[in-house]
């Protein structure tokens, strides 16, 4: 007899279906799996047939042929346990064909017919509604995940039993999505602890309120990492849309924290610099998401940029540029996306003091130059904000004066980024993210701002990528101004963000 059952393979964050078919027939017993599966799913076959009959069922001792399609479709991974043991099941009469055909199933097989849970459920959630399926039959573990979607019906199972009982007579469980979760609220402190660096601050807020990259350069123990590690907060909470993607990354990459919601905090990530150029980007056999897209929507902090390999700092110029990487494989290729804030922090010279006049600087010009250019020429130019963060004087530390908090630069850069996206000539986009040509219509300058930039780019010589990134900046701090044109004031605190 002959089944077929729904499942699903993910491709990035997005769900491609994938067809189960079983046939038992006589002949020689035998358990075959065709259709480009690789060695996990191959593997799987002594998993699937040992949780079949520790489940109280019989294997069938006949020939089983199993087709995963479409074939050029490339299927890994475990989650298509479930699946084939309901084929087998649905093939030898065990479970009712009628239900099978509508209930997009995933679920990896324990030899004890326990169901474990999968990756990337949420993603092929978010799909199924578009493909035409009215329901989804998944692991329990991840029911919370899933719960985020609407317009499904749920079928969440911990057995191969409860999955046969579920097919045979499906009745919908309404879950319950979980209170959104904060995986970054740890990580966060208070802009309020900072003390002094105000250039500092004032650069994070545009960055964030603006979408633009920021590299805070300055002397050991000045605040450079504890300012970044507060700057996800400024971001405003993300949207629905924003949360559900955010999420998929995460799904994806197996990094959702049990029993998991949606996640609602802006993603903060600090790889070490250690870090390999497939951790960072993303990559391997089965293609998962790096670093750079579990920053996505949020703040991606490289500490100590200059001893990041030069190769892993090279690799990501294209997606600062794309905010998305493509990671192709002969099948097919996986689309990760990967907008984030990036944020780098460095010491001027090896030791550290070069320019800190209270401490002598023990570097050569030489090894001050060459530690300097491990950030190359073209990734230095996609940061729009450069900024020099000087030791704290001694008085400011114990200054009783309390710093501005969190919560009051984060409406101001909401404020901003809502200007931004009402913006119609630009389709809503963030300021960083401007063609030169939307930069150009975004950009109304008056007439003394018009000057001073004409004036400026002779005097500096600024190139045509330089000046562009001093009219986005501009833009967004004349955005926090609430201002319609961009004035000479905004210009001028433009050109100091410079890069040299
Ligand atoms: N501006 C500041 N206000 C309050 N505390 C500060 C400030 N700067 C530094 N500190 C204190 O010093 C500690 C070290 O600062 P931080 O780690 O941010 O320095 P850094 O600039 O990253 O140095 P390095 O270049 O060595 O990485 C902080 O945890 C904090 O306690
Ligand atoms: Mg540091």
């Amino acid at each position: 007899m002959l089944a077929c059952v729904r499942s699903a393979a993910v491709f990035g964050i997005d769900a491609a279906p994938v067809t189960i078919e079983v046939d038992v027939s006589f002949g020689l017993p035998c358990f075959t799996v065709v259709g480009l599966p690789d060695a996990s799913v191959r593997e799987s076959r002594d998993r699937i047939k040992t949780a079949v009959r520790n489940s109280g069922y019989e294997f069938p001792r006949m020939r089983v042929i199993v087709n995963l399609a479409p074939a050029d479709v490339r299927k890994a991974g475990s989650s298509f346990d479930l699946p084939i043991a309901l084929g087998v099941l649905a093939a030898t009469g065990v479970i009712s064909q009628r239900n099978v055909e509508k209930i997009l199933v995933l679920g990896e097989l324990s030899l004890d017919g326990g169901i474990q849970a999968a990756r990337g459920v949420l993603p092929i959630a978010a799909a199924a509604p578009r493909r035409g399926f009215r329901g989804l039959l998944l692991p329990e573990a991840n029911s919370r995940e899933a719960a985020v979607v609407s317009g499904l019906d749920f079928y969440p199972v911990g057995s191969l039993r409860q999955a046969v009982a579920a097919l045979n007579d499906p009745q919908p469980v309404v879950l319950t999505a979980l209170p959104d979760s904060d995986l970054t609220e740890h990580v966060h402190g208070d802009f309020a602890d900072v003390r002094g660096q105000f250039a500092a601050r004032r650069a994070l807020e545009i960055a964030a309120a603006g979408g633009h990259n920021v590299l805070l350069a300055g002397p050991p123990g000045s605040g450079k990492t504890m300012m970044a590690r507060r700057a996800a907060g400024i971001l405003p909470a993300l949207t629905f849309d924003e949360a559900l993607e955010v999420t998929s990354i995460h799904s994806v990459a197996g990094l959702l924290p049990p029993g998991a919601g949606l996640l609602r905090a802006r993603p903060f990530r600090a790889p070490h610099h250690t870090i390999s150029d497939i951790a960072l980007v993303g990559g391997g056999s089965i293609p998962r998401p790096g670093e750079i897209s579990l920053a996505h929507h949020g703040v991606l902090f490289l500490d100590e940029m200059p001893e990041f390999s030069r190769q892993v700092l090279e690799v990501l110029r294209q997606p600062l540029e794309d905010g998305m990487v493509r990671i192709a494989r002969a099948q097919r290729a996986s689309v990760f996306p990967a907008r984030f804030v990036l944020i780098g922090a460095m010491n001027p010279c090896p030791c550290g003091y070069v320019g800190d006049p209270r401490r002598g600087c023990r570097c050569t010009p030489q090894q001050i130059d060459r530690y300097a250019s491990r950030l190359s020429g073209p990734l230095r130019d996609r940061i729009d904000l450069t900024v020099t963060v000087p030791a704290l004087p001694p008085g400011d530390l114990t200054s009783e004066e309390t710093s501005e908090p969190t919560d009051v630069i984060r409406s101001r850069v909401e404020h901003a980024r809502a200007r931004q996206s009402s913006r119609e000539d630009t389709g809503g986009a963030l300021n960083a993210r401007l063609t030169p040509r939307a930069l150009r219509r975004a950009c109304a300058l008056d007439a003394d701002g018009r000057r001073l930039i004409q004036h400026a780019s002779e005097r500096l010589v600024l190139t045509a990528r330089a000046f562009d990134r001093v009219l986005r900046v501009a833009r967004t701090i004349a955005d926090l101004d609430h201002a319609e044109r961009v004035a000479a004031g905004h210009v001028a605190e433009a050109l100091q963000f410079r890069a040299y």
